[in-house]
């Protein structure tokens, strides 16, 4: 599947990433710049944090749990609606195209 990053710029990188990867670990792998993802998927660093485009909230959904969503709170940069930590995102053949935007911060 691909997944399109959009920086705070405006900037998109659209790379393909394994299905059952994460999104976060699909950045990282491809050089995408914009999240961190400092402790590596372990839902404790809140670096990884990005906005999942208008077009695909349905499809994805909110925090996949309580422990993300308490640990978006102390993310760097505005916390939105729109807002999931991306190494709890998994990217799966329906989410095909995904569009995420990448915070100016993520510290
Ligand atoms: Fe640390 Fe996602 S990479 S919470």
């Amino acid at each position: 599947p691909k997944v399109t990053y959009v920086d705070h710029t405006g900037h998109a990188t659209t790379v393909e990433v394994d299905a059952g990867e994460n999104v976060m670990r699909g950045a990282l792998y491809n050089g995408v710049e914009g999240i961190t993802g400092e402790c590596g998927g372990g839902l404790s660093c809140a670096t990884c944090h990005c906005y999942v485009d208008a077009d695909w909230t349905a499809a994805v959904g909110g925090p996949s749990s309580q422990a993300e969503e308490e640990l978006l709170e102390s993310a760097a940069s505005e916390v939105k609606p729109s807002s999931r930590l991306s190494c709890q995102m998994i990217v799966t053949e329906a989410l095909d195209g995904l569009v995420v935007h990448l915070p100016e911060h993520q510290f």
